[in-house]
C-alpha cells in the first residue's frame, strides 16, 4: 500500500520515486521491496544544515532555503532537490539542484511544507508555521 507523495528508495540501485496516486501494491526495484523514506526534522542531529527554512519575499512568494546554516553544494555533498508541498497535499513544486547552485528555491505556493534530499544525509522536512 502506497500513499500520495511518499518517497521510496531502492537500496541496490539508488532509484528514488515519489508516489503520485495511492496504490495497493508494493513498490519493487532490482527484485527487492523499496524502502519508504521518513523525513528527518527539527529533532534530528544536523538540522541546522538540512531542515528547510522559509522567508516571505516580494510578490507574495516564499523562498525556501536549506537550512539555517547553508548546506554545502559541492560534488561530494549537495542538496539534490527541494520540494514544496501545500499542507493539503494537493499541490507540489519541485526544483532539482546541482553542485554550485544555491541550496534554495522560490515558490508561489502558500501554507507549505518543504522537503529536501541531501545526497549523503537523505530526506529532511520543515514547515513554515
Ligand atoms: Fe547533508
Amino acid at each position: 500500500m502506497t500513499e500520495r507523495l511518499e518517497m521510496y528508495r531502492c537500496e541496490i540501485c539508488g532509484n528514488l520515486v515519489e508516489v503520485i496516486l495511492d496504490g495497493a501494491g508494493e513498490l519493487v526495484c532490482c527484485g527487492e521491496p523499496m524502502t519508504l523514506l521518513h523525513a528527518r526534522n527539527n529533532d534530528s542531529e544536523g538540522l541546522e544544515k538540512h531542515v528547510p527554512v522559509f522567508d516571505e519575499i516580494q510578490d507574495n512568494k516564499t523562498k525556501i532555503r536549506v537550512g539555517s546554516i547553508p548546506h554545502p553544494m559541492v560534488n561530494e555533498h549537495y542538496v539534490m532537490f527541494i520540494e514544496a508541498v501545500s499542507k493539503d497535499n494537493n499541490e507540489t513544486h519541485l526544483k532539482y539542484l546541482y553542485p554550485a547552485d544555491e541550496p534554495e528555491m522560490v515558490t508561489d505556493l502558500k501554507n507549505i511544507a518543504a522537503r529536501e534530499f541531501c545526497n549523503i544525509h537523505g530526506l529532511w522536512e520543515g514547515t513554515n508555521d
